[in-house]
């Protein structure tokens, strides 16, 4: 068993563990983050969200609940509304097992509100791939930019106060599971010597998560290119990092030396530029991969005794025994 907090602490961990900047690179991001905090003036830092001085994922956060509270069963979804909260309390009331805490993916509340902030780490990842770091940040200000509009308008605590209004704690983890995601994809891409894009969507069609969404027509696709096609230096940009980036960095990419990026979804303005800069793109699917990096996020919770019963399209596949 473990408390709210504790969770919470898990998710940071596994996350810096894995973010694909490595762990380094996250803690001098962290350093940085201090370093203008101390430079802000009181009235200034009166809205600065302290958790960024630890937490360097602003689209996961504890939402609700007492941070000493201990866990025993999660209710674990991709989204979370008042229908999911309304799930898990009716569970709650007529099957005589509590559920402790709602454990969201996708962000809600204040972490939707910053999702724009958690795309810098893009630029670095981006960078390692070879495409000046210069060009990485620029084209991605321009597209923080926009989904920082993008989500301002949002009624983003709705969930959040039914969650109160519940009396059920909620918390989202959102790029800390992206990163297990990357890091896990990274790790069996590089054990393989793929030749042709064919072999990359074989390999990913047997990560169960994506055997079970191609059952639900929902599994691996190609978006640009065909499975012909060799597949070249293989790069994961699609898959952390809050959102979809600007679609000026396929051509960036291409010059980088990239022949394919694996995504875990992608827009109609991707694709065209994916396939004006010759890119295979290989879309391993939107909701079988949040489910893979939660699974593996949850896998830990389990091993410490919390049971997971999951929801909101959630595949649950669990590779502890
Ligand atoms: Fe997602």
């Amino acid at each position: 068993m473990l408390t709210l907090k504790q969770i919470y602490n898990l998710a940071i961990e596994m996350g810096i563990a894995a973010d694909l900047r490595g762990k380094k690179s996250v803690e001098k991001h962290l350093k940085r983050t201090k370093e203008k905090y101390d430079e802000l003036s009181k009235e200034e830092k009166k809205d600065f969200d302290e958790e960024k001085l630890r937490n360097p994922y602003s689209d996961t956060r504890i939402l609700f609940g007492d941070e000493s509270k201990k866990i025993k069963r999660i209710m674990a979804g991709i989204d979370v509304d008042a229908g999911e909260l309304m799930i898990a309390k009716y569970l709650s009331q007529n099957s005589g097992k509590e559920i402790d805490l709602y454990l969201s993916h996708h962000p809600t509340g204040k972490a939707l509100a910053a999702l724009d902030e958690v795309m810098h780490l893009q630029a670095e990842v981006l960078a390692n791939y070879g495409v000046p770091i210069n060009i990485a940040e620029n084209l991605l200000k321009i597209r923080i930019s926009e989904v920082a509009r993008g989500v301002s308008p949002v009624n983003h605590n709705k969930a959040t106060m039914a969650a109160k209004n519940l009396g059920i704690a909620l918390m989202c983890v959102h790029t800390p599971a992206d990163n297990l995601v990357a890091s896990y994809l990274d790790k069996i891409i590089k054990k393989e010597k793929l030749e042709f894009v064919a072999d990359l969507v074989k390999l990913l069609k047997k990560i169960p998560e994506y055997a079970a969404a191609g059952k639900e027509n929902a599994g691996v696709k190609i978006f640009s290119g065909n499975k012909e096609n060799h597949c070249g230096k293989i790069a994961l940009t699609e898959i952390t990092g809050g959102t979809e980036g600007n679609p000026k960095i396929y051509e960036k990419l291409a010059n980088a030396g990239i022949g394919t990026v694996v995504g875990m979804h992608i827009s109609e303005e991707h694709k065209k530029e994916a396939e004006a800069s010759h890119i295979n793109a290989v879309i391993a699917g939107h909701i079988s991969s949040d489910s893979l990096g939660m699974n593996l996020f949850l896998d830990e919770l389990e091993k410490r005794g919390i049971e997971i019963i999951p929801a909101s399209g959630l595949i649950r596949i669990k590779r502890s025994k």
